[in-house]
């Protein structure tokens, strides 16, 4: 070709990375045992992992077995005491050495990855592996400061980590960073298809320092990940991967104590707005659902245009994506590489082919005519309920279909079971950060997509999951409070004595939607105190009490939009009025209990109104320092309803708490008191009632814990149910979340002092909003 033929064409040729080191790595290594204890051990049974873009076997890899597992629980045991008291700078001195490791390695790094996974060297490059040590770096720092910012914190101990195939080195140091810089020990699984460069990094643990047991790497498919999820070793379970497989940890962690976290997937929205700049907009997009093939869980796999634009930024984007380059992504100039696997592949065709509605255009260019590729791909013209508008396709596929106003873009946004993330285009900045916080994601992009920093927490709600990974929120998934937990003891029946009188009739109701209501089934149970003498009558919720309560609480979203000054004088409100009638609560307390606490547990009560009322407007959220030009806001949000089953200890405080707590972030509640005194919350409801508590805010259903439990914990409009009670009822709840992967927080049985700033934590989402400015 002579140079005016390519000045004509402006065609560039290919520009191959090689992969000669990496393959040497390869030959000189395989096949891969596990790494345990600090050494690979010889390999067992193993797979074949081959390149998805030339099918070319790379490596044997074993598949660990039952006893690979068990040790690699054994060996993370026994290296925990030593590394949990090393102290964070002793610590960090080790994450920081990893993060120059994985600078000085880079490159191997890297091309092993694209080899393994398919994607463009360009993204490995310069995205997946700086973004990786970036996280090393970041947690370097995170572990030298947790001894002075977060005292009250300890490392949780032996940590599963199970981790997919679409970022894999990525997604180890989303895990093993923070895990390790707060003093636990980690066994993790890469994916089977991508086992490769978790391989490699097993390599320079060894050159880090990293003692032995402190990492372990066990490699195999799905059963390998149940049997570190059912291990009894395992103090706690990071994973992220399909809503599938989360469900299932779910529901085999439920009653374990074992701490979990879920990054699953999402079906994320793209919205353009009429306003938008479009031609940035297409890139948006080319970067929301084509980087990484679009095995993404992120990608703006949703695109919601405004009417008057759809046609021209549709026509903009078929422009665009005749120009993209699907083909080896060992070459640098590739947009586009291999899809992972024949299976991912094949679900990918069979989700497209089953669409015969919408409008289809694919990629026209020429595609590899060997290994795993699809055609970049965008269907217009669905609607709402149309399967490839619902279901993750973890693919390059882009659906579309468009919207009039505003609102109508928020509903239809939030029109999915997952809560991911989103990205708004708009050139309106009043715009697009107005409807920022009405859309339920945990990660927002103004004018932008896909940015990602340790700095700024992940994570999602709904069916997303729960948890955060990165920034100071990430730390709580690798922390418990160091506060000691004991055995709840099990609540005593009262006496029943033979001369049950009362005095005068006191005919308690449940409390709902802001009306004291009469129990659905007609039952109530009677009520003695300490000295068997009968008090009243508590009500017994059903079912449909239940549901109502949840209608209720639904209907009062308003409330979460509210003020933190309105919600602090609402909350300051209901301590004046509770210390008006102090005297009476004292009393009826001490009559209940058979004790003399009633008096200073309507003084303790009162403090916690003033201590929430306090946080109401300084749960402030703040500003990540990720390396951009623009603000990266952590927001704290209300997470929505939420049930609460409360504690026995000092049934007052235990029922005052959650209810302070939870509205003072925002959240309805739905309130079951302490079994032993639910009467004490019959008394507060006019306490509700004359502090101007709007209705369906606090809802308070009595009756037996274990019998509530199930269907609080399993209703789909609830978003969090929390049980601090005295009955067994946390596998219970654990267990019912599975239904729309609610976040759960239970005490296992044992009582511990929470603080007010654990109560806020669940009572907090966080939402990270990013937000680049700057002209030019
Ligand atoms: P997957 O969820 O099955 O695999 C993720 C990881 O979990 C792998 O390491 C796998 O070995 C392990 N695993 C599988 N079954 C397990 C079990 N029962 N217990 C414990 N660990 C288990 O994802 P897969 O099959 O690779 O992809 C299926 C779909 O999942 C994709 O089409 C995509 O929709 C979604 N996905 C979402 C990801 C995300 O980042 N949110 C990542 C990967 C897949």
């Amino acid at each position: 070709m002579t140079i005016n033929e390519i000045l004509e064409t402006m065609d560039y040729g290919t520009a191959p990375e090689t992969a000669s080191e990496a393959l040497a790595w390869l030959d000189k290594n395989r096949p891969f045992g596990n790494f345990i204890n600090g050494k690979m051990t010889d390999a067992g049974n193993t797979f074949c992992v081959t390149s998805p873009a030339t099918g070319d076997e790379l490596a044997r890899v074993t598949q660990a077995t039952a006893a690979d597992v068990d040790a690699a629980v054994a060996a993370a045991r026994a290296a925990l005491g030593k590394w949990s008291k090393l102290g964070g700078q002793g610590r960090a001195r080790v994450l920081y050495a990893l993060a120059r490791l994985l600078q000085k390695h880079s490159r191997l790094f890297a091309v092993l990855e694209t080899l393994d996974n398919g994607k463009p060297i360009r993204e490995s490059r310069d995205v997946d592996i700086p973004l990786a040590q970036r996280h090393f770096y970041y947690h370097a720092g995170m572990a030298a400061l947790m001894e002075t910012e977060l005292p009250d914190r300890a490392p949780i101990g032996v940590c599963g980590q199970i981790i997919p195939w679409n970022f894999p080195l990525l997604m180890l140091a989303w895990k093993i960073a923070p895990a390790l810089a707060m003093g636990n020990t980690v066994v993790l699984k890469p994916a089977e298809y991508t086992p490769l460069t978790a391989l490699l990094f097993a390599e320079i643990c060894g050159q880090a320092g990293v003692p032995k047991g402190v990492i372990n790497i066990v490699t195999g498919d799905g059963r390998v990940g149940e049997m570190i999820v059912a291990h009894d070793g395992i103090d706690k379970i990071a994973f992220t991967g399909s809503t599938d497989v989360g469900r299932k940890i779910r529901a085999a962690t439920a009653g374990s104590g074992k701490a979990l976290t879920l990054e699953l997937g999402g079906k994320s929205p793209f919205i353009v707005f009429d306003d938008a700049d479009l031609d940035s907009a297409v890139e948006g997009v080319v970067d929301a659902i084509w980087f990484n093939q679009g095995q993404v869980c992120c990608a703006g796999s949703r695109l919601l245009v405004q009417e008057g634009v759809a046609n021209q930024l549709y026509a903009k984007l078929r422009d665009r994506m005749a120009k993209l380059r699907v083909g080896n992504p060992l070459d640098k100039s590739v947009d586009m590489g291999a899809i992972v696997d024949a299976t991912q592949l094949a679900r990918i065709h069979g989700m497209v082919d089953a669409c015969d509605i919408g409008e289809k255009h694919a990629f026209s260019g020429d595609l590899p005519n060997q290994g795993l590729f699809y055609p970049p791909t965008l269907i217009t013209g669905l609607s709402t309920a149309d399967t490839l508008m619902q279901d993750e396709i973890f693919g390059p596929v882009l659906v579309s279909m468009t919207f009039r106003t505003p609102s109508e873009a928020i509903a239809l946004a939030n029109n999915t079971r997952y809560g991911l993330a989103a990205s708004i285009w708009s050139e309106n900045i009043n715009l697009a950060l107005g409807i920022a916080p009405k859309i339920k994601a945990g990660v927002i992009w103004i004018n932008g997509t896909n940015m990602f920093d340790a700095a700024a927490g992940f994570g999602g709600m709904r069916e997303s999951g729960f948890g955060r990974e990165g920034g100071w929120d990430g730390l709580y998934a690798y922390t418990k409070a160091k506060a000691p937990a004991k055995k709840i003891k099990p609540v005593v029946a009262k006496t029943v004595s033979n001369n049950d009188i009362l005095d005068i009739d006191r005919t308690a109701k449940l409390y709902i939607g802001g009306k004291q209501a009469r129990p659905d089934g007609g039952y109530s149970k009677p009520i003695h105190d300490a000295r068997g003498r009968l008090v009243g009558h508590m009500p017994i919720a059903s079912r449909k009490d239940i549901r109502n309560a949840v209608e209720a609480a639904q209907a009062a979203a308003s409330w979460s939009g509210t003020t933190g000054h309105l919600r602090a004088q609402i909350l300051y409100y209901m301590a004046e009025n509770l210390s008006a009638r102090s005297a009476e609560f004292a009393r009826n307390l001490d009559t209940y209990s058979g004790t003399k606490t009633g008096k200073d547990q309507v003084e303790k009560a009162l403090d916690t109104l003033f201590t929430f009322a306090a946080w109401a407007d300084k749960n402030d959220g703040g500003a990540c320092n990720t390396p951009m030009r623009g603000a990266t806001l952590s927001i704290n949000e209300p997470v929505g309803v939420i049930g609460a089953f409360c504690g026995e200890a000092a049934p007052l405080v235990d029922l005052i708490t959650p209810i302070a707590a939870g509205l003072s972030m925002g959240n309805r509640m739905i309130i079951v008191p302490p079994e032993t005194a639910p009467l004490i919350a019959t008394d507060l409801y006019q306490i509700l009632d004359t502090s101007d508590v709007p209705a369906g805010v606090v809802n308070i259903l009595t009756g037996d814990h274990a019998d509530l439990a199930p269907t609080l914990a399993s209703h789909m409009d609830i978003d969090a149910v929390w049980s601090l009670s005295n009955a067994d009822i946390s596998k219970t709840i654990e267990a019912g979340s599975v239904s729309n992967l609610k976040r759960t927080w239970v005490n296992n049985g044992r009582i511990s002092d929470v603080t007010p700033s654990e109560f806020l934590r669940h009572a907090t989402e966080t939402k990270v909003v990013w937000i680049p400015y700057g002209e030019g």
